[in-house]
């Protein structure tokens, strides 16, 4: 039968058939028809495991996408996170059924499309791959999983079953970065040859989260679902075997756009990292970590540095690329980590069709003319003026999260394709994995290029 004379008999039959279709739907007429004539056949019923922080910002970053229709929760604070999260979507109209046990929840929920997944770590690679055979499509938050093996399932189970599988990998789908990477870097090629990266998150010292009496989970629970205690069911990323502590929990995110940009994989990385502050009793994971990786990219040798300090703020969060004719200073959140610089040697006329064409637009800086030593002269100024900056005139004006998860939607109906599917997702969990090996190990240690694949 021809696809535009198939009858969907029902919406889970039209959303199967989207998302196999993938990309080649995009421009189809058969799906305008189809959305005209069935209003509700493209409305997608999603189910959420892990209802926690990150849950509940995905929760809030689906609200305005149209046909998302939240079922089910499940998380095991069930007096607490899973009771609220169900009192506020009730609020918003959606009746959800609640599960501690995600299990529980595969067996009974029989009209479900998608689940999202907002666990801690370790249990993303189970949790995923039971959906996915369950014929489910799924958004797992990073890091993808904790260890390769558990990556690696995910992986073949999303290939086995034809279902899609999104890593949640958010930067990918954000237009500041399409823009800065596919437009700046590639096509206007504003940076030159990059020979170096510099990243870094770094956070301002907080204590261990607690909890309240009134909403302590039974031991028996914590025990059946991988905790030894309240503690550390509270602060899982910091426990060898749950999280990979702040280099996978904050580096991974970063270390995605390294490899993304660079259109490489690293072939090697040192690593120093150590538990500078906290007691290694609750902090088994480092919390001052500083790596370096060494690519060969089509362009030449890049070296890339990243850290992720737990003690101090300074600078917060960006990554930079820094090429022979220009730098690319970009973050997820707003300025003053967002411009793009022109090497002082580069003609501003080379720049100047980008401006035009809207790519960027050149910062007037006002001259300084104040003699050293003069009033006003503070200790951020510099002895040479800083070279040219210019605004990436693409911003982003959503929560971060929504991108990615409307992209998820949209290759769930067809419409798009998956900007951070499992294969991505496993190849950042290599790159980023491998630092804290290379810590243990206290020397460098190479990537096989075999090795980014499963
Ligand atoms: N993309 C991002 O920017 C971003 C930001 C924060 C967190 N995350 C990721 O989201 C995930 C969750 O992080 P978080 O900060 O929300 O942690 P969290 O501890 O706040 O929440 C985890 C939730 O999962 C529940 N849970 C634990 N084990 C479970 C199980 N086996 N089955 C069902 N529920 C279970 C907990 O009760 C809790 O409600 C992690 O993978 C983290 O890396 C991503």
């Amino acid at each position: 039968m021809k696809e535009e004379n198939k009858i969907f008999r029902t919406r889970r039959d039209f959303l199967q058939s989207a998302a196999a279709a993938g990309t080649t739907l995009i421009f189809s007429p058969m799906i305008s028809a189809q959305q005209e004539s069935e209003e509700t056949a493209d409305d997608i019923n999603v189910a959420v495991i892990g209802v926690g922080a990150q849950g509940k910002n995905l929760i809030n970053a689906c609200r305005n996408i149209p046909g998302v229709r939240f079922k089910a929760l499940c998380d095991i604070w069930v007096d607490y996170n899973l009771h609220r999260t169900a009192t506020v979507l009730e609020h918003y109209g959606y009746e959800v059924n609640q599960y501690e046990d995600y299990k529980k929840m595969l067996a009974d929920e029989q009209d479900l499309d998608a689940v999202i997944i907002a666990t801690p770590d370790f249990w993303h690679s189970e949790q995923t791959v039971a959906c996915l055979k369950a014929g489910l499509h799924v958004y797992c938050e990073k890091e993808m999983s904790n260890t390769l093996e558990g990556a690696q399932k995910m992986v073949q189970a999303a290939k086995q079953t034809g279902k899609l599988l999104q890593i949640g990998h958010q930067r990918r789908s954000n237009p500041k970065y399409i823009h800065s990477f596919e437009k700046l870097i590639k096509e206007a090629k504003l940076l030159g040859q990059i020979t170096a990266v510099n990243g870094q998150w770094n956070r301002m010292m907080k204590e261990s989260l607690g909890w309240s009496k009134n909403v302590i989970i039974p031991q028996a629970t914590l025990d059946k679902y991988g905790y030894k205690s309240m503690e550390q069911f509270m602060n899982w990323r910091w426990y060898k075997g749950l999280g990979g502590g702040p280099i996978v929990d904050l580096g991974s995110h970063q270390i995605d756009v390294y490899n993304w940009f660079l259109e490489a994989f690293p072939k090697n990385v040192y690593a120093s990292g150590g538990t500078n502050y906290f007691d290694k009793k609750t902090h088994e994971w480092y919390d001052t970590v500083m790596a370096i990786y060494e690519y060969d990219t089509a362009q030449g040798a890049v070296t890339a540095f990243y850290q992720t300090i737990s003690t101090n703020s300074r600078a917060g969060y960006y990554e930079a690329f820094l090429g022979h004719e220009g730098m690319l200073n970009i973050s997820e959140t707003t300025s003053p980590w967002n411009g793009i610089y022109r090497e002082k040697w580069v003609s501003p006329d080379k720049w100047k069709p980008w401006s035009e064409a809207g790519y960027i637009k050149e910062i007037e800086v006002e001259e300084d003319n104040e003699e050293p030593g003069s009033e006003g002269v503070t200790l951020t100024v510099s002895p040479s003026p800083p070279p040219p900056q210019y605004e990436i005139l693409v911003t982003m004006d959503k929560p971060v999260h929504r991108p990615h998860l409307e992209n998820f939607f949209d290759t769930i109906r067809g419409k798009a394709k998956l900007n951070c599917p499992s294969e991505i997702g496993y190849e950042t969990s290599v790159t980023v994995l491998k630092v804290n090996e290379a810590i243990e190990a206290g020397r460098r240690l190479d990537f096989k290029p075999e090795e980014f694949k499963v």
